[in-house]
């Protein structure tokens, strides 16, 4: 595997592979590597010739400066893992290669999708992912770009912004992978106590619930209970919303194909979030 840093090495490395019409899958990341990252390397190895994984914590998509402050950072322990996993290239860019002087803000309106749930709770948090995202796009020129299920907001989002500026970069979105009894994989998990990991399983158990509800209730009823149940626990519940899986609007009364409940859940002053597909 290779590391780089600048832009312009990247870029260099990348054009002969470019030119023969290789495909060119890519893996961004904020590092913190997991399962669920792994997978997403193993699907793009699989179906392009060269890999590039980035490992970048982006700032303009947090809005909470001590989130970011404590957001974990091993960038050491990432190389080795995706080495040891088949990546190809690895791109560790620092602040001002993605943001330099010149750069331009990009502020796209992909509204309803940017707006509900992560767009009203964390104002601002879209607006760092596209602009990250895009211009990750711009740097590497994938055919085939991977993120997890688990951000179901993000990936819609994601999809949102590379057609409205057309792109051509495929998204695909992979499975959530689940620590054992559940709990969504997730950089963050790794800021979660022995108590605090079982106390969060909550989280898919109850969607697990709800799953079962759907198949005899309504929207309304399932988000009730999956409002109810989390709202018992020792987590301290943000948001649950049953959503139609395009617009990410609320459903009500009727299923649609896709409906998927979505929660974000404080356990400590760890943000924590999941969704499961119900129909
Ligand atoms: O999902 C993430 O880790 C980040 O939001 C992403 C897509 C790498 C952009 O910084």
């Amino acid at each position: 595997m290779v590391i780089y840093k600048r832009v312009s090495d990247l870029q260099s490395f990348l054009t002969p592979y470019k030119e023969a019409n290789k495909k060119i899958g890519f893996v961004p990341t904020m590092g913190a590597l997991h399962e669920g990252h792994l997978s997403l390397l193993k699907a793009a190895k699989q179906e392009c010739d060269i890999v590039v994984a980035s490992v970048f914590v982006n700032p303009t998509q947090f809005n909470n400066p001590s989130d970011l402050e404590k957001y974990p950072r091993m960038p050491q322990k990432d190389a080795d893992l995706l080495e040891q996993n088949g990546c190809d290239v690895m791109f560790l860019p620092e602040v001002e290669d993605i943001y330099p002087a010149q750069y331009q803000t990009l502020h796209l309106d992909l509204s309803p999708v940017d707006e509900v749930m992560e767009g009203k709770y964390r104002p601002g948090h879209f607006d760092g992912v596209v602009n990250v995202v895009s211009r990750l796009f711009d740097i590497v020129q994938p055919n085939k770009a991977y993120f997890g299920r688990k951000d179901f907001q993000q990936v819609a989002v994601i999809r949102a912004m590379t057609k409205k500026l057309n792109l051509g970069v495929e998204i695909i979105a992979c499975d959530t992978v689940r620590e054992e009894g559940g709990l969504a994989m997730s950089s963050r998990n790794l800021r979660l106590n022995e108590a605090q990991k079982k106390e969060a399983l909550v989280i898919y158990q109850s969607l697990i619930q709800a799953k079962k509800m759907a198949q005899e209730n309504s929207p309304t009823t399932t988000l009730a209970y999956l409002i109810d149940a989390l709202g018992q626990s020792t987590l301290e519940l943000e948001y649950a919303e049953v959503v139609n899986p395009e617009t990410l609007l609320p459903l009500t009364d009727e299923w649609i194909d896709g409906a998927t409940a979505c929660v974000v859940a404080y356990c400590g002053d760890v943000r924590l979030i999941d969704n499961m597909e119900l129909i």
